[in-house]
């Protein structure tokens, strides 16, 4: 009797261990498939940036993994990158795939960017810092601002024309 009642609880602490692996290994795999889902994105900002830091936390909330690296003069990098010298704005955003996304572009376009990859471009680009866009919020002001796309020759053209605050999101 006392041998069943052994084996009775040695099954239970066995199917209890069993049970805790599987969830432990049901949870591991939603965080790798999270992760998978994030795409890295390498951001280049001056030490002093505040909006930066704000346009990053955005983008971190929005499907994007963001590293920061503080850099001392942004016009090397953004020579190096082929930003055009006339749609420069605070930071650049490097891909993993080497597209950049120069100023404060909202993550929504930026997903559909590296979803469609257009034929001939590098990037995206908001030039100067439009107030209201991700990380330049105050108050509830908003300028109206349009998303310009870089062509591999320098030139640009429009991609989309934000015209109210929703219409980031
Ligand atoms: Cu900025
Ligand atoms: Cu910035």
């Amino acid at each position: 009797m006392i041998l069943i009642r052994n084996k009775t609880k040695r099954l239970i602490i066995l199917v209890a261990l069993i049970m805790a692996v599987f969830s432990a290994s049901a949870q591991q795999m939603n965080e790798t498939e999270k992760s998978s889902l994030e795409v890295l994105l390498q951001v280049y900002k001056s030490p002093t940036c505040g909006c930066c830091e704000k346009w990053m936390s955005h983008l971190d909330d929005n499907g994007f993994k963001t590293i920061g690296h503080d850099t001392h003069d942004m016009s090397i990098l953004k020579d190096e990158k082929g930003v055009p010298a006339d749609y420069r704005s605070c930071h650049t955003g490097v891909s993993d795939d080497g597209y950049i996304f120069e100023g404060h572009v909202p993550a929504k376009f930026i997903a559909k960017f590296l979803k469609e990859k257009p034929a001939g471009a590098i990037g995206l680009t908001v030039p100067d810092m439009p107030i209201g866009s991700p990380g330049m919020e105050y108050e509830d002001e908003f300028d109206a601002y349009e998303i310009l796309q870089i062509m591999q020759d320098g030139s640009v053209s429009l991609y989309a024309a934000v015209n109210t605050f929703d219409e980031q999101f």
